[in-house]
């Protein structure tokens, strides 16, 4: 039912996940489980959300075969070198009960600290050893992706950023896709806060008979962005997943876009961390 995006490594990644950034840890299995029992084969966590025990807790009680899932964890601000990403993978390894990840990100590029491309060369040997099927980077700008291409052999598979129609993120779009990375949204739905009120998306979503989230899900959909987003309310989480049996209009696209405010949530890739 979730479509998926083939990678540059030829990985196939479905399109649909689900995040669970700000989850309890004492919650997550449950909430995992909720989301594994709705549909949801894709999973974003990270080191530093502190729930990857959940998470792989979740995943052991399903008896979901291994190879139907999909598992993301990133590498912690903590551990910029070539040396702490494989040894804070094989930690998250652990922690999840898994042998390998599908995706390991790097979580924040960090320039001033400066070792974003020695901990790359960190992950390119992390994938030859099987211990994660692709590699990607988080936050990171083009001047970071530059330096990737200059400096190292491997072309990340994704670049997850923020983006939500407040911050469409045009241009850094462009870029990946021009290099064949692929885009993850993070706070697909702007954490829920003020842009679901927005009456552009009311009136689309009273038109399509749908909610505002749906509709905000659908237009990352069709722009051709993978999405998780994250909730704690099973009724949401149903709704999250229910976005693959309706279509947005050109126009619809085309107004939500115009929604763009440059307004980021979140941190300044150059300043995190
Ligand atoms: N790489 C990075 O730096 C980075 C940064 C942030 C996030 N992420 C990833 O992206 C994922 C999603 O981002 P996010 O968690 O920040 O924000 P989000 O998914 O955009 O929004 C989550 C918020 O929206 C609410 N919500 C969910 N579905 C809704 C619906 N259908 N209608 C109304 N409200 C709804 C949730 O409330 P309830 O939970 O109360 O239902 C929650 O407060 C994270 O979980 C994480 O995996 C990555």
């Amino acid at each position: 039912m979730v479509p998926t995006i083939k990678l540059n490594d030829g990985v196939e990644i479905p399109q649909l996940g689900f995040g669970v950034f700000q989850i309890e840890p004492g919650q997550t299995s449950d909430k995992v489980k909720a989301a594994l029992n709705t549909g949801y084969r894709h999973i974003d966590t990270a080191q530093m959300y502190g729930n990857e025990e959940g998470v792989g807790r979740a995943i052991a009680e399903s008896g979901i075969p291994r190879d139907e899932l999909f598992v993301t964890t990133k590498l912690n601000n903590d551990g910029h070198s070539h040396d702490d990403a494989i040894k804070k993978l094989d930690e998250s390894l652990d922690r999840l009960g898994l042998d390998h990840v599908d995706l390991y990100l790097i979580h924040w590029p960090q320039p001033k600290q400066d070792r974003y491309v020695e901990t790359w060369q960190g992950f390119e040997d992390a994938k030859k050893a099987g211990r994660t099927r692709s590699i990607g980077v988080s936050n990171f700008n083009p001047e970071h992706l530059a330096r990737l291409a200059v400096e190292t052999s491997t072309v990340p598979s994704v670049n997850q950023i923020e983006v939500h129609p407040h911050l469409i993120q045009a241009a850094l779009r462009d870029y990946n896709s021009r290099h064949g990375i692929a885009t993850e949204a993070w706070s697909p739905i702007g954490q829920g806060k003020g842009l679901l009120e927005e009456q552009t998306l009311a009136t689309i979503a009273q038109r399509l008979g749908r909610s505002p989230a749906q509709v905000v899900l659908r237009w990352h959909i069709q722009h051709g962005n993978i999405v998780f987003p994250k909730s704690n309310t099973l009724s949401r989480v149903q709704e999250n997943f229910q976005i693959f049996d309706f279509e947005l209009t050109g126009d619809d696209v085309a107004a939500i876009d115009r929604m763009n405010a440059d307004r980021r949530i979140g941190a300044d890739p150059n300043d995190a961390g």
